[in-house]
């Protein structure tokens, strides 16, 4: 079965997923998935506290995205780099659609996701000499990772500089990072209180480093605004988005309690990532939830690839497949066929690529790996601003399903009692 998202040139195929899931199987579970729907548009949901990412279009308005807009143009105008400093939701969103589609993503560094001395170490390095801007992004203000890094790479604009080039993004009214800033004089931008991290890819903890890297992001967010429109659909054989989150539970039912999200391109890896993060936290917790695992192919499957095909049945798979090529490169004809490659002579490596997609999936399904497809016509500012929204919406429905709240994160604050003990905080 293949469902489109709107008029959107992104299409859910499912045909992999049978006999395991059929759509008559879905169908019959559409009672279950309209209710979680119901319930998480009406706000009656668990968790419904920070439901503020459903309205992508409305998260910031006209002003504040001005102000934003004029804020990364200031900071892109007078700097070689912006270093992004946060962890975690505050800034996988960033960097998965800067990596996705910037044509100079170099020019964002990350720090913050780490407490290693060697890292930030190599990475001061790196920037000596460079013109940097930073912006610091943690919406508690008091997460230990980036203010760990904010205190080590701080220097690297000089103080004159500061105000000017360091930019904030923080809760709307407390938080020492607010505090901060305001006592720093640095330009502040506010996590909404209604949005956990991992849903915060449309605000402006996304979208400052997004639109310095020179990614529409006006683009991006129409993109999520038409998908937020399509996935409103409450008709599940229409709606891929609700289709993905209930096939996802159908397979748990059945044991398939790993998914691994793949894609065939390196540049989608940490697409990959943010998706990991989104539905390992949504879903994680009260000892259930679909363990996400993410693969990058060609590479993976000539690792990972063996225990797909043959190792315990507990995995699905979804690909995200781009179609079109937006580079052409062809393959050279030789003189001499020594690696006997002149079969493929002339063609383009995208169509290589496109087939170790279709053949992996083909064999995949063969060895007892149910799989779908997400299929995108064209990867650019607009149709991943839809699939990363398409996500959200599968995951806040999904985790419902599961019967957990998608919202918090509970179980992430273990380690940090134990830590803070450790370290001996007062
Ligand atoms: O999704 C989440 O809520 C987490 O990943 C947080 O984003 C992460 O822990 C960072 O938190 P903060 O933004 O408060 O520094």
């Amino acid at each position: 079965m293949k469902i489109r998202l709107g008029d959107l040139p992104v299409t859910l195929d499912t045909g992999n997923l049978e006999p395991n899931v059929c759509p008559e199987m879905v169908d019959a579970r559409s009672y279950l998935v309209d209710a979680a729907a119901e319930n998480l548009r009406s706000g009656k949901c668990l968790g419904s506290g920070f439901l503020g990412w459903l309205n992508p279009g409305e998260i910031l308005s006209s002003s504040e995205r001005a102000r934003l807009a004029a804020c990364a143009q200031r900071l892109r105008d007078n700097s070689d780099v912006l270093l992004v400093i946060g962890i975690g939701g505050s800034y996988l969103g960033a960097r998965a659609v800067i990596e996705a589609l910037s044509d100079d993503p170099d020019r964002v560094v990350y720090a913050g996701h780490n407490v290693s001395a060697h890292y930030m170490t190599r990475l001061r390095k790196q920037l000596s000499g460079k013109r940097v801007a930073i912006n610091v992004i943690s919406k508690s203000g008091t997460t230990t990772e980036p203010a760990i890094a904010f205190r080590v790479m701080r220097d690297l604009v000089s103080e004159a500089d500061q105000a000017r080039l360091i930019v904030a993004t923080t809760d709307v009214g407390e938080g020492a990072l607010l505090k901060q800033a305001r006592t720093a004089g640095y330009e502040t931008f506010v996590v909404p209180e209604d949005i956990g991290g991992r849903f915060s890819v449309f605000s402006a903890s996304g979208l400052i480093p997004i639109a310095y890297s020179g990614v529409d992001i006006d683009s991006l967010v129409s993109g999520a605004v038409r998908s937020a429109a399509a996935c409103a659909n409450p008709n599940l054989s229409e709606n891929p988005a609700y289709h993905y989150g209930c096939a996802r539970k159908l397979l748990y039912d059945q044991g398939f309690v790993i998914e691994l999200l793949a894609a065939f391109e390196p540049r989608l890896h940490f697409v990959t990532k943010w998706w990991k993060q989104l539905f390992g936290e949504s879903e994680g917790k009260d000892n259930c939830g679909v363990f996400p695992d993410s693969m990058d192919f060609s590479t993976d499957l000539h690792s990972l690839g063996q225990y797909i095909q043959q190792g315990r049945r507990m995995i699905f798979e979804t690909f995200i497949a781009v179609e079109e090529a937006e580079v052409s490169l062809e393959i050279p004809g030789w003189e001499i066929d020594s690696d006997g490659m002149n079969y493929l002579a002339g063609k383009q490596v995208n169509y290589v690529n496109s087939k170790i997609y279709e053949a992996a999936a083909m064999a995949h399904r063969e060895g007892g790996t149910p799989n779908m497809s997400i299929c995108l016509e064209q990867l650019n500012a607009e149709t991943l601003g839809a699939l990363l929204y398409f996500f959200e919406i599968a995951c806040g429905v999904g985790g419902l399903l599961m019967g957990v709240n998608p919202f918090d994160q509970p179980g992430v604050e273990s380690y940090k009692k134990h830590m803070f003990r450790l370290l001996g905080k007062p």
